[in-house]
């Protein structure tokens, strides 16, 4: 297809800055667009927390000391550019110490609206200086999701925009960036209080996330599964009757994954490299090196083969890499993986964090069982790696999930997920027949401890039996998630709307 401009806003952008799996796919799949001819040019935030040496981000001459005005305010903002490794794609950071400069990449400070109403509109400015004209605005979550409105108001008078389309991909629709009504004229938007989701703003509010469902010329979401489900009251979160509105234009892509960065065969953060044809020795090198890691319990002397390689039958090892909320559904576990501790030879490794709750019972799991489990709670991307290579089970069993990337990850690590019958997880692991040796994973349905429990006794079932989990291991192995595969997606979705 005709190379088209693509420019690619979101709010977190891996290696840059990250919280959670926007930031994979805001890295990857500009990165695929831009090797496959397009001409991407991505736009974020420069975080304090984003280093401008070790990144090699560079001044961009012409765009500096650019003023937005935000209705009383008026902020001035620069602009650095630089690549992520192996990616041909420009990535753009808007510097503006007053509002970026804070400790995290979100904050629940007042200003929240003006972080990203000024990504938003320092992206147009961008452009504008530039003199480029994208033939795609894509939009992420609820941070840019003004940007549709921008171009039909403030910015209707410039023919630079006349031709632009917009996506609006919905990571996430529990965070719709919901604020106070008053906010609108600092989002420069008080002569147009009228496009505005009125019954909202009878109740003294405004959405982000709503005006850009209501003007995106399209609305995407991370796999088919979650974009039947968002038009459902179960799990619209109040967005369910807009959305059936505009369901001609709802559309659900399932993300990718970057195996440059996510495959045991060339992941460069894990001691061992593996592939399928020597899975059984690659992972039981990385688990002793993760058990070891995680000062956990090795396992018992006759498990323990010549260089201190585990044996593949010795005790599974559990792994979580996760945001703890609620979303996660780590409550269905409270019950069976204490129960799994107590009475059989397994280990957790768990990586996370989030609410207190959640923490709190992961921490009173790793001291009730000091020599099964480790949790660290924080954020750690090496660590990461390492329980996806040396798990031999993943959990997700979330309540909803958009997509999902770590079930995808364990697959290609042969670390078998169990996952709840949700959102991309429904679209990406099948639930294992033994009877016939198909399926990736164990699936539960329902969202209850019961079904979770089913599923783990199930899998640690399974596990027991040799053959059977190297065919399901290989099963899982053989996926292919790719964004060569899933990114043709987005290309035909770009093609159609630019015509
Ligand atoms: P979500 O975006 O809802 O958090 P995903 O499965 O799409 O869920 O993506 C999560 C991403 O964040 C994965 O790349 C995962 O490895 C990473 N991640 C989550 N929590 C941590 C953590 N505590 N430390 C390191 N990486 C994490
Ligand atoms: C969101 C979702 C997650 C999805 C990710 C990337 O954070 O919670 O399911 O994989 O975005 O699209």
């Amino acid at each position: 297809m005709a190379p088209l401009r693509i420019c690619f806003l979101a709010s977190e952008v891996a290696p840059f800055a990250k919280t959670g799996g926007l930031a994979d796919v805001a890295q990857a799949l500009p990165a695929h667009l831009a090797e496959r001819g397009h001409d991407v040019r991505v736009f974020m935030p420069l975080y304090s927390v984003i280093d401008t040496e070790k990144h090699e981000l560079k001044p961009v001459d012409f765009l500096q000391g650019v003023q937005v005005r935000l209705g009383s305010y008026v902020f001035a903002f620069s602009v650095f550019v630089g690549r992520a490794p192996g990616s041909e794609a420009d990535v753009y950071f808007i510097h503006c110490p007053q509002l970026y400069h804070r400790d995290g990449v979100y904050t629940g400070e007042w200003d929240e609206h003006l972080r990203f109403a000024l990504l938003t509109r320092g992206t147009l400015e961008c452009c504008q200086r530039m003199g480029w004209s994208p033939d795609v605005f894509h939009c992420n979550d609820w941070h840019t999701a003004l940007l549709p409105l921008y171009l039909e108001t403030i910015y209707d008078w410039d023919d630079l925009f006349a031709r632009s389309k917009t996506v609006l991909t919905i990571h996430n629709i529990a965070y719709q960036g919901v604020f106070p009504a008053e906010v609108i004229d600092n989002l420069g938007l008080a002569e147009h209080r009228h496009l505005l989701f009125q019954e909202d703003l009878k109740q003294g509010a405004v959405s982000f996330m709503k005006s850009g469902v209501l003007y995106a010329d399209v609305v995407t979401t991370v796999s088919r599964t979650y974009a039947r489900e968002i038009q459902t009251e179960a799990f619209g979160m109040g967005l369910e009757a807009l959305l059936r509105e505009r369901s001609g234009s709802v559309l659900g892509i399932v993300n990718g994954v970057d195996y440059s960065q996510w495959s045991p065969e060339n992941d460069s953060l894990i001691p061992h490299n593996y592939g399928i044809d020597d899975v059984a020795e690659g992972k039981a090198k990385n688990k002793a090196h993760l058990l070891a890691e995680a000062n956990l319990q090795a396992v018992s002397t006759e498990d323990v083969l010549a260089e201190d390689v585990l044996a593949e039958d010795s005790a599974p090892v559990i792994g979580i890499v996760s945001r703890l909320t609620s979303q996660k559904g780590f409550e269905l576990t409270y019950e069976a993986l204490p129960e799994a501790l107590r009475y059989l030879d397994v280990r957790a490794v768990i990586l996370g964090s989030g609410e207190g709750g959640i923490e709190d019972h992961f921490h009173w799991l790793q001291r009730t069982f000091p020599q099964k489990v480790s949790f660290y709670n924080g954020y750690n991307n090496e660590l990461a790696h390492l329980i996806e290579a040396g798990s031999d089970i993943f959990l997700m069993p979330s309540r909803f999930e958009p997509c999902g990337l770590n079930q995808m990850y364990s697959l290609k690590y042969g670390t078998v997920p169990i996952v709840r019958q949700t959102g991309g997880l429904a679209d990406t692991v099948e639930l294992f027949d033994p009877a016939t040796g198909t399926g990736t994973g164990f699936v539960f349905e329902h969202y209850d401890a019961t079904g979770f429990a089913w599923a783990l006794k199930t899998a640690l079932e399974t596990y027991s039996d040799r053959p059977t989990w190297e065919k399901l291991r290989a099963n899982g192995m053989k996926k292919d998630f790719s964004w060569q595969r899933q990114g043709a997606e987005y290309e035909d979705l770009y093609a159609r709307l630019v015509g």
